[in-house]
């Protein structure tokens, strides 16, 4: 939200504003392959006409059927889920919003900003619907205000980012579901006449179940290469919703927003509401080409750090759990130093006196330095981190409180639970109320004094592992059904704080796994911890599904020791598939297996750029067999990375070479195997043109026993 209200402050470049036209205006919203038309009707409402590839002759507008009501209200004509319900301070529920004005602007990045303002002729409502239009990446992020103009409150009971009609012949849903350690499993429904909604009620750790994004395929099911499919996602920490409704004409009604259960909002006089981004794009070549949109809109404009790069890092939760002293990491940074990554990321367990935190049933909230562990507390750890090389990271839980705690002692008054029943815990834990300034203030301080104290800490993972549980806000007294929507607005309001102080500290988003991604909160974190599974066959599925939307850039994987039966290969070339990093005891490594990964740590390194930074292919899905493939090509094509994975091939299996995608037909590429452990492909070292390997393909699968996997580098 900062971001865009600079961006438009700072250059509006081209700036149109069109009073109440003559004759009805006819407003585009576009980007190279995604049109939206609004149209006025002749009683001034507005409406949806369009949303496809561009009609290139404004001619053909006009032509346009009128559509379905833009942002519909309830109470009205039209008899299905309304965008906006908003109760005046009569009681009055109704709502009829008339066009009143549009402007163009061009923001400072590039993208077209259309603004369409409606107002109600009998109460003091206005609405205003912001477009974002970012042409090159066909993305558009929309949002919308609703202003309160009357002298009194009203309470908004409905109060959508986005509804968007869809006239098509038939609809497939796409959904990824899910649970902690089993997140993003994909299922596709097809939409008959009614609703369907994909919601959560989870609060802090939203995305538990299932994350906010979808793909919706139009007409028939879309495959990863062809088939016309929407694929869109909101960008709010929180509770969401997505109403999926296919009405009486078989037009499907998308609404997308925070979801309104328990969260009737009162607006106060002249106060304005404003709603999370909703971001979509619509692809005509399936969804790769969809995805592909995400990762290069997010790494241009909303990542945080989008363009810079990534450290690779050693993680002691899994070689350690609570069971650490300074001697014990000190040596672990000396392992991170020999293995060759960036950074050693210290984990849970390190705070905590009167509580000290030996295991997650206590200490949460206190965040001083556990004494009988750590007598030299972070300053010591930064030091010795120097001394063998390795930049310092630190795990954080801030929003968490354990009832066995000091903070807990002295602020139960701070804490969502209910004064008048027993408490009921989530991981022993319970959460703070961010709505509360006061523990905004502590939950900023909690960073702040580390940074203060600590200047060299570089780097936090950012940890929530409980859902918001009990609730009930002692701060919001009357307005408890404000707590759902002020907790995540205290949440960015802190984040906003740590992002002004500290701008170039990079964040892992992290919630027992990835019970919590968005992106809104990806403009405060440069990366996020996809799952706490981290079984290498596992991951080949939960990778997959969170491509769909974020790059790989953005997604954590750490070697680990899940999984048994695969070898340390397998799992290091899935995890060099997105940002990588280890967690696990090389001490109980063989002397072959650590070398291994020193060698894979430099091979990622020299292959990061193309991985973190090119153009995601996703040439063989999981779901479809016993084998898996994905290549990154960098964006002037000189180089690509292919990754390939057997999981358990069946005898004598029908295997086909592999097409690969994105590289110049004309150029050669020498094809190089990587991480290489004996079994090399046969064509290794060969060149080939980019128009063979497109068209004709490699042999990337086999059907040897077990769990195989190559990386290939082409140049
Ligand atoms: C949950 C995270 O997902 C783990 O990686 C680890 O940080 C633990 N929390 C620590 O309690």
């Amino acid at each position: 939200m900062t971001k865009r209200l600079f961006s438009i402050l700072a250059a509006a470049l081209l700036c149109t504003v069109c009073a109440v036209a003559q004759d009805k205006p006819v407003i585009k919203v576009e980007t190279t392959g995604v049109q939206l038309v609004f149209k006025v009707g002749d009683n001034g409402r507005l409406y949806q006409s369009y949303l496809g590839k561009p009609l290139t002759h404004d001619s053909d507008l006009h032509h346009l059927p009128r559509g379905i009501e833009a942002y519909l209200t309830h109470g009205m004509e039209d008899y299905f889920e309304p965008a906006l319900h908003v109760e005046h301070s009569d009681h009055n529920s109704t709502c009829e919003l008339k066009y009143q004005s549009h402007s163009v602007t061009t923001q400072a990045d590039g993208a077209q900003h259309t603004v369409i303002t409606l107002a109600d002729d009998v109460y003091p409502t206005t609405v205003k619907m912001h477009f974002i239009a970012y042409k090159d990446q066909d993305i558009i992020v929309t949002n919308t205000e609703i202003i309160n103009g009357e002298k009194k409150p009203v309470v908004l009971h409905k109060f959508a980012s986005s509804l968007l009609n869809i006239n098509r012949s038939r609809y497939f849903l796409t959904e990824y579901h899910g649970d902690w350690a089993a997140e993003v499993a994909m299922s596709e429904t097809e939409l008959n006449f009614g609703k369907k909604v994909l919601d959560t009620k989870l609060g802090s750790r939203a995305s538990m179940f299932i994350p906010s994004f979808f793909q919706l395929s139009l007409d028939a099911p879309a495959t990863e290469n062809a088939g016309n499919v929407l694929v869109g996602t909101l960008a709010w920490t929180g509770n969401y919703q997505f109403t999926f409704e296919v009405d009486n004409n078989g037009v499907l009604r998308l609404l997308s927003g925070i979801n309104p259960y328990f969260s009737e909002y009162t607006l106060k006089a002249g106060e304005t509401f404003t709603t999370p981004d909703f971001i979509f794009t619509l692809s005509d070549s399936g969804r790769g080409k969809a995805a592909r949109n995400f990762h290069n809109w997010a790494r241009n404009y909303r990542l945080k750090d989008g363009k810079g790069t990534r450290m690779t890092l050693l993680n002691n939760w899994e070689a350690t759990y609570f069971d650490f002293n300074e001697e014990k990491l000190a040596g672990l940074m000396g392992e991170a130093k020999k293995l060759g990554v960036d950074m050693f990321l210290l984990d849970d367990g390190w705070f905590g006196n009167k509580y000290p935190r030996s295991s997650d049933h206590q200490g949460l909230g206190d965040w001083d330095e556990t004494k009988d562990k750590l007598p030299n507390k972070i300053g010591y750890l930064c030091k010795t981190a120097k001394e063998k090389g390795v930049k310092f990271g630190i795990w954080i839980e801030p929003e968490m409180v354990n009832p066995k705690s000091e903070l807990y002692e002295k602020h139960p008054d701070w804490v969502i639970h209910l004064p008048n029943r027993k408490e009921y815990y989530f991981r022993n834990q319970l959460v703070l109320d961010l709505s509360n300034p006061k523990v905004q203030e502590h939950v900023f301080g909690v960073v702040d004094r580390i940074l203060t104290e600590n200047p060299e800490v570089a780097f936090f993972k950012w940890d929530c592992n409980s859902p918001i549980t009990n609730i009930w806000s002692n701060y919001l007294k009357d307005k408890q059904t404000h707590l759902y929507i002020d907790y995540v607005r205290g949440l960015y309001k802190v984040l906003d704080r740590i992002k002004a102080k500290y701008p170039n500290v990079p964040m892992m988003l992290c919630s027992g796994g990835s019970g919590r991604i968005d992106y809104e909160a990806l403009e405060y974190f440069t990366e996020f911890w996809p799952s706490d599974n981290t079984d290498p066959v596992e991951r080949l599925y939960i990778q997959w599904g969170y491509s769909s939307v974020y790059p790989v850039k953005a997604q954590c994987a750490h070697v680990t020791t899940w999984n048994k039966e695969s070898d340390i290969k397998f799992r290091v070339d899935v995890a060099s598939m997105a940002k990588l990093g280890f967690d696990i005891k090389f001490s109980d490594m063989s002397k072959d297996d650590a070398e291994f990964c020193r060698n894979a740590v430099t091979n990622y390194n020299r292959m990061k750029p193309v991985i973190l930074d090119g153009d995601q292919y996703r040439l063989v899905s999981p779901y479809e067999g016993r084998h898996a493939s994905t290549m990154f090509v960098s964006e002037d094509k000189s180089k690509a990375v292919v990754f390939a994975f057997d999981v358990n091939p069946r005898y004598r299996e029908h295997l086909l070479p592999v097409k690969l995608q994105g590289l110049d037909p004309n150029r050669q590429y020498k094809v190089k195997e990587t991480n290489e452990r004996g079994n090399n492909y046969w064509f290794n070292g060969r060149t080939y043109s980019g128009e063979y390997l497109m068209t004709v393909g490699l042999d990337l699968f086999s059907t040897r026993r077990g769990l195989t996997s190559h990386i290939l580098e082409l140049e």
